[in-house]
């Protein structure tokens, strides 16, 4: 592992979502051993039972508590386990998403309510009850940081993105109301806006390919991979960002801002000049 700037130092937190190694959490995981923090990982049973994880865990030192965020009493019972391993906590990587709707492809018009409830209440909901848990049991340390992971599909129509279009929405909603009630202790609350990555939930869309190459082509910077999207996250997580809360923000290369960029202009007119 190559050597950090030892932002974290002393810290401690909870980093969920790490399913694989390609997993923006497992990257976010390695980032924050580098930066010398202590974390539990935590993921849903179903998730654990390859023992994917256990690489992670052996790697980086940090214990594996089992938690689906859907359910009030593996949440409330998971930070009872984080208390008894770490005390407090002054990070939590909030890194969850997953719409039954998207993965039984079901168009945005025909959609499965208890799919869409089980969307905005895994991807989004669940971010509220964490934070209510950990409070409930004592364990968010004052000036910490917590972050969720969102994407632009909260603001912007991106079809195939479907019901999880509301959920990221939704997320960054909770972010901004949790994280004004928890500023008086100096506890912020962001959601990072991270651009199409190759993941197993990425991967998972229908048409995730084209909104990878779109926003490639679009951002002047490209698309920041899954271990810069870590560098990022350690940065919120640090004492260098501690008045920055209740924001969404986006690390996308520059997408959200550029119209079009010179490369899709130059692709479009011979695309185009080649139908003449
Ligand atoms: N990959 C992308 O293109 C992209 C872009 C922007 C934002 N994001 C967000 O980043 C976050 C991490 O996703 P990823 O791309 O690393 O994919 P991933 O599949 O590696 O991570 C998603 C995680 O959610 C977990 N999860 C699902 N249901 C759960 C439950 N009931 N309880 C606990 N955990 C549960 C999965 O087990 C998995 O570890 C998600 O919020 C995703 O929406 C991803």
């Amino acid at each position: 592992m190559s050597e950090g700037y030892g932002l974290l130092k002393g810290k401690k937190g909870i980093i969920f979502g790490a399913l694989d190694d390609r997993s923006i959490a497992w990257r976010i995981a390695l980032a924050c051993r580098r930066e010398g923090a202590e974390f539990v990982l935590s993921n849903a049973p179903i998730a654990l039972r390859l023992g994917v994880l256990n690489a992670l865990s052996e790697e980086t030192g940090a214990a594996i508590i089992p938690c689906d965020v859907s359910s009030d009493n593996d949440v409330k019972e998971m930070m009872q386990k984080v208390k008894e391993e770490l005390g407090g906590v002054d990070f939590i990587l909030h890194a969850i998403g997953m719409s039954p709707n998207i993965r039984k492809n079901k168009p945005y018009t025909e959609i499965n309510y208890k799919w869409f409830q089980q969307s905005l209440d895994i991807s989004a909901i669940s971010l509220h009850r964490i934070l209510h848990h950990a409070d409930e049991a004592g364990i968010l340390n004052d000036g910490g940081s917590v972050v969720a992971l969102s994407y632009i599909g909260a603001q912007r129509i991106f079809s195939k993105y479907s019901d999880m279009n509301d959920a990221k929405a939704l997320l960054e909603s909770i972010a901004r109301n949790y994280g004004s009630r928890l500023a008086p202790r100096g506890i912020r609350v962001n959601t990072v806006s991270q651009a199409p990555t190759k993941t197993s939930a990425g991967s998972g869309i229908n048409g995730f390919d084209g909104m990878y190459t779109f926003a490639e082509k679009i951002a002047p910077l490209g698309n920041p991979s899954a271990d810069e999207c870590a560098d990022y996250c350690v940065t919120l997580f640090s004492d260098l960002t501690r008045k920055v809360t209740m924001q969404n923000l986006f690390h996308d290369g520059g997408f959200v801002t550029n119209g079009i960029s010179e490369e899709m202009i130059g692709d479009l007119a011979k695309l185009y000049s080649e139908e003449d």
